[in-house]
């Protein structure tokens, strides 16, 4: 059975699609490369010791796209292209809607033109916007006002036009997967997340101040109605999450129709659980100070996964000092991301 990828090269598309060569599924990537490297593909077939299609292009092309469909027999598609920055989308939100939002439209016209209805969709955890009560269910109310950033009202957007869509034509199978906050990298060191500049999430800051490349960790606030103050995420290990794309294939297979799930682990750890179980598994020490919040940021985020468990058959299985152990695993491994590689 044929996957088109699109977004493959990226870093939660890389681990994916080893998951599904892993499986024996025939995998065709999509890639403009905007946010990542050909080195990336080339390890995922190193990993995985099976070949795939791949085609540099850009999902806005519809024709390009079009001609990719021509030429293969696609089941399905999990559909991870997009731009994530929450401060960048921010600064440029008209790039932010057409890439997410106008990419989605010419993806789903030229599936529907090739008579391919099942769809994987990346949407995130954002969507809920500053939770109404923790855990978050999937049944928790979203609306637009309620979403933080330009980003996030794209993931909004985009599952309300999918519920159109397959309210129009039943033959869609759609499963919207929000996310809540991927890390980790795959155990053999050999890929992971490679942020351009400065990181901004949590994870890959504290690598690169483990790795000397950055001096040192703000944390952003001690002073949240939280155990120690700081923020706590739901972190989810990102061959867990890939495995949960695998598992939405099986559900889509079903023909299920459209519903949308957390991926999650159900735990919240803080900012400061994190560099606790960094510095415990690694045996090392991260430099941070206590910083200002950083404005935008909840105190508390982590999903009920009952959901994804009971209709996906999917949990997590990895916990907290392996996210860990295979961030450092990958960093020290990869000083320079894929920098020197091509
Ligand atoms: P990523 O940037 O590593 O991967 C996205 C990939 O899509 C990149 O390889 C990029 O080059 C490609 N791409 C972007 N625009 C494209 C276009 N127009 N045509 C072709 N390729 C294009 O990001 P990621 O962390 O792997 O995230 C994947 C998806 O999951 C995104 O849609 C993101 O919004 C969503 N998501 C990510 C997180 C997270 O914390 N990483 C959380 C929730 C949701
Ligand atoms: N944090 C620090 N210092 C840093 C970076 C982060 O203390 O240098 C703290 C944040 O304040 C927060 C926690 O670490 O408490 C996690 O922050 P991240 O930036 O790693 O993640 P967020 O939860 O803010 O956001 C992420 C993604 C979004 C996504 C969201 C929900 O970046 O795209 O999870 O899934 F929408």
């Amino acid at each position: 059975m044929a996957i088109l990828v699109t977004g493959g090269a990226g870093y939660i598309g890389s681990h994916t699609c080893v998951e599904l060569l892993k499986d024996g599924y025939d995998v065709i990537i999509v890639d403009n490369f905007y946010n990542s490297k050909p080195e990336a593909l080339r390890r995922v077939k190193a990993i995985s010791g099976r070949d795939f299609k791949f085609y540099e292009c850009d999902i806005l092309d519809a024709e390009s796209l079009s001609k990719i469909f021509d030429e293969n027999k696609i089941d399905s598609v999990i559909h991870f292209a997009g731009y994530k920055a929450v401060g960048e989308s921010c600064q440029i939100p008209l790039t932010y809607y057409n890439n997410n939002i106008t990419g989605t439209i010419v993806l789903c016209e030229v599936m529907a033109a090739h008579g391919c209805k099942n769809l994987v969709f990346s949407s995130s955890a954002t969507v809920y916007g500053a939770p109404k009560k923790i855990p978050m269910t999937e049944t928790d109310p979203v609306d637009i006002e309620g979403v933080t950033n330009p980003y996030g009202r794209t993931k909004l957007i985009i599952e309300e036009m999918l519920k159109d869509l397959y309210r129009s034509d039943n033959e869609w199978n759609i499963a919207l997967l929000r996310y809540f906050n991927p890390i980790g990298a795959h155990e053999s060191g050999m890929i992971g997340e490679d942020p351009n500049g400065i990181p901004n999430n949590l994870m890959p800051y504290i690598s690169q101040v483990a790795i000397g490349k950055l001096e040192q960790l703000s944390v952003f606030g001690d002073d949240y109605p939280t155990h120690d103050g700081t923020g706590v995420r739901d972190y989810i290990h990102v061959v867990d999450l890939a495995r949960g794309h695998v598992a939405a294939l099986g559900w889509i297979g079903k023909k299920r129709g459209l519903d949308w799930f957390n991926l999650g682990t159900g735990v919240g750890y803080s900012v400061l659980d994190i560099v606790r179980s960094f510095e415990k598994v690694n045996g090392v020490t991260i430099n941070y100070k206590i910083g200002p919040r950083r404005p935008g940021d909840i105190a508390v985020c982590y999903s009920d996964p009952t959901k994804a468990k009971e209709q996906l058959g999917w949990q997590a299985q990895r916990g907290i000092d392996e996210m860990c152990r295979d961030t450092w695993n990958w960093q020290k491994k990869n000083p320079n991301g894929f920098d020197n590689a091509d």
